[in-house]
């Protein structure tokens, strides 16, 4: 495969948290970049120092809205779709069953029905570690089975994973499924990190854990995750593409809570609500084996999960400089 540059990007979820850099690497790559967001979590102020590059356009339009998404596909000759819209919360999917369905499975079904419907010949997807549900073996290798996720998050990356392999297989289009492990860095929306800081700001005498903070997991720089994703696609020559996208190790929920404490506010006392998991369909043991994308010669510039971390914690909004 060659490189992004001079081709035709359809960015689904480009005004989130992780699609904001991808918009960035895309754009410095000199792809022609369409984003395509439903604002329902994204930010356009994510996006505003595009906004009048001729390599970048902004549409507001829901996945979910089929008549739009296939009018704006027609109407555009589009060589690689990159899938990163979906509900960001899987603790929130636990609550609203139908929202993972809608946001993740429906839309993925939308956006891989369309690149049929349109002769796309490529498409990247985020997925997650979630789709391992408890592994037994870490690191957890791409080929590792069986896939039994635990959340109802999970079960639509999977759903979307299968989705997408299948629809490669019938109707030619190559794949780049990528699993993520927790993604920290700039304009970081969610996720623990930014749970914590905002908690404190709240309350600088105590910071409530959920579970028991020894619940740890892989991360990854948002940066490093993105540039990781388009190495891949730039390299490899095969149709069908499975990697996890991890740094080395992992990094416990007290480890992060100190961390965050050092920095917002050092007299604050930790207060764990107790129990192994953080919430319902909470993995509390997550370790992405991250061999497969090193060997592929991806280099990171935050090679050690805790590097990500710290830094994710350092550019974190609301947190002080
Ligand atoms: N953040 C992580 O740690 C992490 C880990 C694993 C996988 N992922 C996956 O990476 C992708 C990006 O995640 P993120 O953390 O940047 O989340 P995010 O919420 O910041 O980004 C998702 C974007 O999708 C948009 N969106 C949601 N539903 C849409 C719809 N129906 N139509 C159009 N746009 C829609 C939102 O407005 C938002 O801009 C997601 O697929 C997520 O599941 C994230």
């Amino acid at each position: 495969m060659p490189s992004v540059t001079g081709k035709k990007i359809f960015l689904t979820g480009g005004a989130g948290f992780i699609g904001s850099s991808m918009t960035a690497a895309l754009v410095s790559r000199s792809a022609d970049v369409i984003v395509y967001d439903n604002l329902s979590s994204g930010k356009l102020e994510f996006l505003k120092p595009f906004m009048k590059k001729k390599n970048f356009k902004f549409i507001k339009g829901d996945l979910l809205d089929r008549r739009h998404l296939s009018k704006v596909l027609k109407s555009n000759d589009i060589d690689l779709v990159i899938h990163m819209a979906a509900n960001p919360d899987v603790a929130l999917g636990t609550k609203r069953t139908d929202l993972d369905l809608n946001q993740g499975t429906i839309a993925t079904y939308n956006i891989v029905d369309e690149a049929r419907k349109n002769d796309i010949g490529s498409i990247m997807f985020s997925s997650s570690s979630v789709v391992y549900g408890i592994p037994r073996i870490r690191p957890t290798p791409e080929d590792y089975g069986p896939l039994l996720p635990i959340s109802l998050y999970g079960a639509s990356k999977l759903a979307s994973e299968g989705l997408i392999t299948a629809y490669s297989h019938l109707y030619g289009i190559d794949h780049y499924i990528y699993r993520f492990a927790n993604v920290v860095g700039v304009n970081l929306t969610h996720g623990v990190i930014l749970d914590f800081v905002n908690k404190l700001k709240k309350n600088r005498r105590e910071l409530e854990v959920l579970g028991n903070g020894k619940q740890r997991k892989s991360y990854i720089d948002v940066v490093d995750c993105v540039n990781a994703m388009l190495h891949i696609y730039s390299k490899s020559r095969a149709s069908g593409n499975l990697y996890n996208l991890a740094t080395e190790g992992q990094t416990s929920a007290s480890d992060i809570a100190n961390m965050v404490i050092a920095k917002v506010s050092p007299a604050a006392r930790i207060r764990y609500t107790g129990g192994s998991q953080g919430w319902p369909g909470d993995i509390a043991n997550t370790y992405l084996s991250n061999k497969k994308m090193l060997d592929a010669g991806v280099k990171l510039s935050f090679k050690k999960s805790i590097d990500a971390v710290r830094n994710g914690i350092n550019v974190c909004p609301n947190a002080p400089a």
